[in-house]
């Protein structure tokens, strides 16, 4: 029997309280050199290469799940001017990502969704053409179900565009997977599996890149952009938040400083129509 969960998520609705302060602007600047309002592994170099990929134009229609704050959705509608729906459990990220797109002249090209991205997408099939999920498969309970429900609300021959930065590549000891899980509940998959479960829900995988280097220097650039904010950062978040994001960082670091877990882009383009409930069996 399936169990609603609350719309909660945790840490993250604690971490996107202060997501548009001046100083946690500062943070992201010195982490990843350019603040896109990012609240994940992503670089503004790294989408700019992206956004060809999802093959959107002015009057396509592109749907990013976890969006948290926005930030990628709207880098993305600036440069290609087509609209953008952003689902995400947390209602703070969300009113954020709102202010950002008006800001940033995007408010007219955004629609913001509080949803569980545990549930089945409250959203019609074939109607997107392109689908984004930045860092978000590996906190979903059941990630085959939310790749075939991308499937279903993607044209076909829309793309498909993912990361997961829990990709195990080595040996990772219990102590390390519990400081890594530290935003809610995070499944680490091994390698092939997300191939897999694309190709089950008729995607044809056709990029695939690892990204773990890029990920190391961010995480090298947060955990020293947040150690010279030490002071300001433990009154704005208190001190056992503080303590545990850096612990968390880490940890992020020695697993992909040693090569045991990997953060890895995938790019599927969608097959013939999906109709829901078709191509899950779970
Ligand atoms: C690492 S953040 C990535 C945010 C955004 N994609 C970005 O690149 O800035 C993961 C996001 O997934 C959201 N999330 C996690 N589990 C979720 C769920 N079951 N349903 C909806 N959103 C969820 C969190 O609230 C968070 O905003």
């Amino acid at each position: 029997m399936h169990v609603p969960r609350p719309l909660q998520t945790g840490s993250y609705e604690e971490l996107y309280e202060h997501f548009g302060s001046p100083l946690a602007q500062q943070v992201r600047l010195e982490a990843y050199g350019k603040d896109i309002g990012q609240h994940s592994w992503v670089t503004a170099e790294e989408l700019e290469e992206n956004v060809p990929q999802l093959r959107l134009s002015g009057l396509g229609r592109l749907l990013d799940l976890g969006c948290g704050p926005c930030g990628p959705l709207t880098f993305v509608l600036g440069a290609v001017r087509c609209h953008g729906t952003g689902i995400d459990m947390s209602a703070h990220a969300l009113a954020v990502g709102r202010d950002r797109a008006a800001r940033q002249d995007c408010g007219g090209l955004l629609s913001v969704l509080r949803a569980d991205l545990d549930n089945p997408l409250p959203l019609l099939s074939n109607t997107f053409d392109a689908v984004l999920a930045l860092d978000v498969v590996l906190h979903v309970r059941d990630r085959a179900r939310l790749v075939c429900e991308a499937a279903r609300v993607l044209i076909p021959g829309g793309r498909f565009l993912f990361t997961d930065a829990g990709v195990i590549t080595g040996a990772i000891s219990a102590e390390e997977i519990s400081r890594r899980a530290v935003h809610g509940l995070t499944q680490f998959a091994p390698q092939g599996f997300n191939e897999r479960t694309l190709e089950a829900a008729g995607f044809r995988l056709i990029d695939r890149q690892d990204r773990t280097a890029s990920l190391l220097k961010n995480a090298i650039g947060r955990l020293a952009a947040r150690r010279a904010h030490r002071m300001e950062l433990e009154q704005l978040e208190g001190a056992p938040q503080f303590e545990r994001q850096q612990e968390y960082l880490e940890t992020v670091i020695a697993l992909s400083d040693r090569r045991a877990l990997a953060r890895i882009l995938y790019v599927g383009e969608s097959g013939a129509a999906t109709r829901s409930g078709e191509c899950y069996a779970g």
